[in-house]
């Protein structure tokens, strides 16, 4: 917490040679207050209307610039604005760099250029096209450019707050672009905040001094118009989450906006779920049958853009792209009954290879334009932070479940939750369709155990060979599948108590993934044996589950094939495959992209003046 937010403390004579004149000074400053009773120095309505408008309508703009100058006192009363921020020991720790030199900012827009390419060059297939749409800087086409810097040794070593918290001084310039940012607005002019730089080349093309920071590089000019929203949620790139996700009543993770009740994700999730739209479904399967080539042709694919159309509620539904594959990996307990040959640090050490791009999922999802996220969710071993790695450890692994719960009920809960809020935040990234992925030695074990908790199914039939092990490792697998029934006596009916006794946290995570991705009717591909464990789950929780899940291939694992059946999924592709990680749902991703991409672009007789078959 910064110093001047703390109770006042004696100040010690010695450091602070003029404390006493500052007391004096401030309480001066408060006598000089007249009281006011809660709301009366509230703002007239239409004033205190105009500061939600200027925030409402404040936009990053990058398209649209006018070349008309902008006046000198114009730009004086904006720069005023700015230079009120808040900051931190009332340091101000910001410069103001006005730049309208078209050499100086030809330079600056070829670095930003470069940077642009090179971002655009490490994004997976949809999202790199949706990028080239995207204008992210006018540095050239505005005016007026603006570099907002940051001194963070003004004010001498004593700046109050400054010491605990270095990152306070760049906090205050921040604040400074918001003003500059309103006042901006509020003077119809548009500012776009440019980020694509190496800060230290930045800094050196503008030949800051060594202790000068660019904090940020701001274009401005007068607009054709304000767009009524993010030029980034319009492009689809991105969505605003709902303010109620965001704040959180006295503890983080309870989620809820004062005043009302606490937000239960998983209630409001499971709420969220609806059947598929009947109409839409009837829309998708009569166009197809439109569409110019024989009635039913495209076989199950006809099937798949039926049922993105009944999810989406549109006909033709939307592209389930961009897609990301989201690999939760967690360790289990029961790898202590020697149910694999693997070691359990080859969880930790299978997380790094998806980090580093060198799996499997990371050679299917290139090849398919798909993202990779990987969610610690419970690996044993701690993880360094890494970009691309969610670190979301509810637990270092769960527990034996041959010799009690794996997990307790509030593990589980947090595991749900963790997936849901994944799914939703993977959404507000701009994707359109999710994946399921999974990482976890010993977790064919705990499927197993799972679907035969979910379908009643023998632990001899559901129980398979995973990564591959002998006749006896095998036979002690079902024996531990069979032990760990016999303990728990699970009850189908409470999914949370099944997940708790059995689950590895990546299935509980994918079973709140699953239903998060439903809630927001997206699809969601499944992957094999461990995914199709935890839409049991999901679908115990909320049968309408299944209307956003598409089954991306079947596993040998013979659990899974129960488990598709209980699920009333088809399974796109049948590769004999048994590897996990996402990769037989990542090879189903452009048939589902291409099913919807059928119904939406291919002709129909009609249209295209085709004779149909008499
Ligand atoms: C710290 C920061 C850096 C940004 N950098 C860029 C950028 O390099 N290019 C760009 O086009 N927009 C950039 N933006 C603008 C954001 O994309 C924009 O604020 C966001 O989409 C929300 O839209 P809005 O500002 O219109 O509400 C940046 C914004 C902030 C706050």
């Amino acid at each position: 917490m910064p110093d001047e937010h703390r109770a006042p403390e004696a100040p010690h004579a010695s450091e602070t040679p003029h404390a006493s004149d500052t007391l004096h000074t401030s309480d001066a400053a408060n006598a000089s207050i007249t009281p006011h009773t809660p709301g009366e120095s509230r703002y007239p309505d239409e004033q205190r209307e105009a500061v939600y408008r200027v925030i409402a309508e404040r936009r990053d703009v990058r398209q649209g610039f006018r070349p008309d100058p902008v006046p000198a006192d114009l730009l004086r009363r904006v720069l005023a604005a700015a230079h009120q921020a808040p900051s931190v020991g009332f340091s101000q720790p910001w410069d103001f760099i006005v730049i309208t030199d078209r050499a100086r900012r030809e330079q600056i827009a070829a670095l930003a250029r470069r940077h642009r390419d090179e971002f655009a060059a490490g994004l997976p297939g949809a999202r790199a096209r949706a990028f080239d749409r995207l204008k992210i800087e006018s540095i050239l086409d505005t005016p007026v450019n603006i570099v907002v810097t940051c001194d963070r040794t003004r004010g001498g070593r004593h700046t109050l707050g400054r010491h605990v918290q270095p990152r306070t001084a760049d906090f205050s310039s921040v604040l400074a672009v918001a003003n500059l940012w309103l006042a901006a607005r509020a003077e119809g002019l548009g500012v776009g905040w440019v980020s694509f730089f190496d800060e230290r080349e930045l800094a050196a093309a503008l030949r800051l001094p060594e202790h000068v920071e660019v904090i940020a590089y701001l274009c401005l000019g007068y607009v054709t118009g304000f767009a009524p929203e993010p030029e980034l949620a319009t492009a689809g790139w991105a969505r605003r989450r709902p303010v109620s996700w965001a704040v959180h009543a006295e503890e983080f993770g309870r989620r809820g906006l004062p005043g009302e009740e606490p937000v239960d994700p998983l209630a409001d999730v499971i709420a969220a779920i609806a059947p598929p739209d009947a109409a839409a479904m009837t829309a998708a399967a009569e166009r197809q049958d439109r569409m110019t080539k024989p009635r039913g042709s495209l076989g199950v694919l006809e099937e798949v853009s039926v049922r993105l159309a009944g999810l989406a509620g549109a006909c033709p539904a939307p592209l389930p792209e961009p897609a990301c594959v989201a690999v939760f990996a967690a360790d289990h307990g029961v790898h202590a009954q020697g149910v694999t040959p693997w070691p359990q640090e080859v969880t930790a050490q299978m997380v790094a290879n998806f980090l580093a791009g060198g799996a499997v999922v990371n050679a299917f999802a290139a090849q398919a334009g798909a993202e990779v996220t990987v969610v610690d969710v419970g690996v044993a071993a701690p993880l360094e932070p890494v970009p691309g790695l969610l670190p979301r450890k509810i637990a270092p692994g769960t527990a034996d479940f041959t010799q009690g719960p794996a997990m307790t009920r509030e593990q589980a809960m947090a595991a749900l939750t963790v997936g849901l809020e994944i799914a939703r935040d993977l959404v507000a990234a701009g994707n359109r369709c999710l994946v399921t992925g999974d990482m976890g030695i010993a977790n064919t074990t705990a499927s197993a155990a799972l679907i035969c908790a979910f379908t009643g199914a023998d632990p001899a039939e559901a129980t398979g060979r995973g990564t591959g092990v002998d006749a006896a490792t095998y036979a002690r697998k079902v024996d531990v599948v069979c032990r760990g029934l016999a303990l728990h006596r699970p009850d189908p009916a409470d999914p949370v108590g099944v997940l708790a006794a059995f689950g590895g946290f990546e299935h509980a995570a994918l079973a709140g993934f699953i239903l998060g991705a439903a809630a927001l009717r997206v699809p969601v591909i499944l992957d094999g044996v461990i995914s199709g464990a935890a839409a049991l789950a999901a679908a115990a929780l909320a049968p309408d589950v299944t209307a956003a899940c598409f089954a991306g291939h079947r596993s040998v694992e013979p659990g899974h094939a129960i488990a598709l059946s209980r699920l009333g999924l088809s399974p796109l592709v049948d590769l004999g495959l048994r590897l996990g990680e996402g990769t037989g749902a990542l090879l189903a991703l452009p048939l589902v992209q291409s099913a919807a991409r059928a119904l939406r672009d291919v002709a129909t007789f009609d249209s295209a003046g085709v004779t149909e078959k008499q």
